[in-house]
């Protein structure tokens, strides 16, 4: 089953970013896209995952075209059914890492998952306050959340930017197994090419297209 499937996807902001870019994800997938900075990866993700119209095109999302879902329901798909984890974390400042996790365990009326937390490395400092903790620590804290509300797909853009080799290995480790126990998909964007070939599917976006590599 696709969980999507976009089609003809073009846009431009003061140029042409791209056009005519076609891409289906499906269950237990895991998608990689690759391109130099500034060539439109974090506005494509950003399109897939409704947070920005497209000029044009269409995109399905588990097997319905975004159009025709109302604005309650597109809410509540993007609260409960997409995790989104994004170059800035937008974890809740003033706020301990657990209540950040709690906030997300509490809408979505998921368990916080102790192991999730150990095995990010994260569990001893879940009682600190984001602003104390460093990038890399808030960057897991916020895998962590995201992967609590256990989202159907995951948008990751450079989720793992601010981590050591080992670290970025053990997350990506996280992000697999979690697809496949969960019947989930990831579209994840990188400028690492080690981790995007670790996924199923690698494109490049060059010249305003979406090269397939594997
Ligand atoms: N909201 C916006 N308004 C105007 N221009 C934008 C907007 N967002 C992105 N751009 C422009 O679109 C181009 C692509 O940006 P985008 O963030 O998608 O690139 P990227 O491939 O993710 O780069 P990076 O690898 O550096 O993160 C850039 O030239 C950027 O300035
Ligand atoms: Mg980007």
């Amino acid at each position: 089953m696709n969980l999507l499937s976009a089609q003809n996807l073009s846009h431009k902001f003061d140029y042409e970013l791209f056009s005519n870019i076609s891409l289906t994800l499906e269950q237990k997938q895991s998608i990689a896209i690759i391109g130099a900075s500034g060539s439109g990866k974090s506005t494509l993700l950003h399109i897939l995952s409704t947070l920005l119209e497209p000029d044009s095109g269409e995109i399905e999302l588990f097997d319905k075209d975004i159009s025709s879902y109302s604005k309650k329901e597109l809410s509540s798909m993007k609260r409960d059914d997409l995790g989104l984890i994004f170059q800035s974390h937008y974890l809740f400042k003033g706020f301990s890492a657990l209540e950040n996790l709690e906030v997300a365990s509490i809408l979505s009326n998921q368990d916080i998952d102790e192991q999730l937390l150990k095995r990010l490395n994260i569990f001893e400092v879940i009682n600190q306050k984001v602003t104390e903790l460093s990038g890399g620590q808030q960057q897991r804290v916020s895998i962590a959340r995201v992967l609590t509300k256990k989202p159907k797909i995951i948008f990751a853009d450079e989720p793992t930017g601010n981590l050591d080799k080992h670290t970025a290995s053990e997350v990506m480790d996280i992000f697999f197994e979690y697809i496949d126990s969960n019947d989930a998909a990831m579209i994840l964007v990188t400028h690492d090419e080690e981790l995007a070939n670790e996924c199923d599917k690698v494109y490049r976006l060059e010249n305003k297209e979406l090269i397939s590599l594997k």
